[in-house]
């Protein structure tokens, strides 16, 4: 991979308590001593209630922390059980998880999203937008009709390219094990920044330390979002290791 900076993003969903930030302490000390310390950019976004003790944890560290979702006001207001973006802001996090599959599957829309985006921009954080097609999609060979749809209404009057990072999560990929193939995610990642211009482009869904060298010939890849393989400080090290190796 020949990128100037490689992302290593990991998505905690709705696991983790305060006894698993002990975890970090491997993390932090491995990236600390990593020879490509300075090519590399660790980001956590754990669950809501643990980005402030997450950020203490790592107040000296090199890996920032992020939030999974926000609320589209970065106002104050009467929506019991929302969190918006200024107060993510408030408590460290420095960047959000916008767009993931597993709340659009809930009920977010493109419009909503883009609202999101605008919201965390204006907070000041810098937001990680997911797009990816479903399986019935990727069989109707519509994989590019909807990533630029999803692209079109989440960025819809956006000019800000620098605090946004495209993650590209095929929803048939995630959990499952399944992942593109290198050509696909090549061709898919080209399409993305030659119609949307120069953003950096993550892609997620199902990485982990065994599959990881297939994703190296890719060399218009800026990293990658992960899931299940994060939640483990060994796994994750691993597939920064082997990224670069
Ligand atoms: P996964 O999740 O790595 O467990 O497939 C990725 C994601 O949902 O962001």
């Amino acid at each position: 991979m020949t990128n100037k900076y490689m992302y290593f993003i990991a998505n905690w969903k709705m696991f983790g308590g305060l006894n698993t930030l002990n975890s970090l302490h491997k993390v932090d000390k491995f990236i600390k001593i990593f020879k490509k310390k300075k090519l590399t950019k660790i980001i956590y976004c754990p669950p809501s209630t643990l980005i402030r003790p997450m950020c203490k944890k790592l107040k000296n560290s090199l890996i920032k922390v992020g939030a999974q979702n926000c609320h589209e006001k970065d106002d104050y207001g009467a929506f019991t059980g929302s969190i918006n973006s200024r107060m993510l802001k408030n408590v460290g996090a420095e960047f959000v998880i916008i767009g993931h599959s597993e709340n659009r599957l809930t009920g977010e829309t493109n419009k909503l999203i883009n609202l999101k985006i605008k919201s965390a921009l204006k907070s000041g954080l810098k937001v990680i937008f997911c797009i990816g097609e479903s399986l019935k999609e990727k069989r109707k060979k519509m994989t590019k009709k909807v990533l630029d749809n999803q692209l079109k209404l989440g960025l819809y009057k956006i000019k800000d390219k620098k605090n946004i990072l495209i993650a590209y999560e095929p929803v048939w990929s995630i959990g499952s094990g399944l992942v593109p193939k290198s050509t696909e995610l090549l061709t898919i990642i080209d399409f993305i920044k030659k119609k949307y211009g120069n953003y950096k482009v993550l892609y997620g869904g199902s990485v982990n330390s065994k599959n990881i060298n297939q994703f190296k010939s890719i060399d218009n890849l800026n990293g990658f979002l992960i899931g299940g393989a994060s939640r483990d400080s060994n796994k994750f090290i691993d597939i920064i290791k082997k990224t670069y190796n």
